[in-house]
């Protein structure tokens, strides 16, 4: 529990985490990040760039690595709120992150826009690869609206 020292608090939604193994998946995926943050107040806006983070990183997972998961998760800390969803697959990896974050730059047919405008999109971006591991972190956080104690 949180206490007046604002320790954080992790929320436990993982009931919207999804398994990403075909399209519709990234349709679910993006669903559950809007309504996470529609729930916990977030505007129009963020609900909208937060969905479309994910859905550009989900179908990454799909294009570059097969298969992977969609796990999220809220935190409450020094009055903010901060959803967070990780995005992870066990496929090739990215070959060079820096490469691979500059617009326009894709290894195979894409327009290479997905991860440079997610970045662009969110308020917390961090990318981590390695052959067989690539993980992707993107948050959008606000001041709290409720008043927790
Ligand atoms: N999950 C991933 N696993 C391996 N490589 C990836 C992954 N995500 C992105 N990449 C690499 O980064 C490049 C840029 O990705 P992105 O900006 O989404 O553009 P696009 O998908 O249009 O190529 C991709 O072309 C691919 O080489
Ligand atoms: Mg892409």
């Amino acid at each position: 529990m949180a206490n007046s020292t604002s320790q954080p608090e992790v929320i436990d939604v993982s009931e919207s985490d999804v398994d990403i193994t075909t399209t519709t998946d990234i349709v679910i995926a993006r669903q559950n990040g809007r309504r996470l943050a529609a729930n916990h107040a977030f505007s129009k806006s963020q609900q909208t760039r937060f969905a479309t983070a994910i859905s550009e990183l989900t179908r990454n997972v799909l294009t570059y690595a097969v298969k992977g998961k969609c796990l999220f998760s809220v935190t409450y800390s020094h009055q903010k709120t901060i959803i967070t969803a990780k995005i992870i697959d066990y496929g090739p990896g990215i070959k060079s992150i820096e490469q691979a974050l500059k617009d326009g730059f894709s290894s195979g047919q894409g327009m290479g826009l997905g991860l440079p405008g997610a970045k662009r999109l969110v308020d917390s971006f961090t990318i981590a690869s390695k052959p067989g591991f690539t993980v992707v972190e993107v948050s959008v956080s606000q001041q709290s609206t409720v008043r927790r104690s």
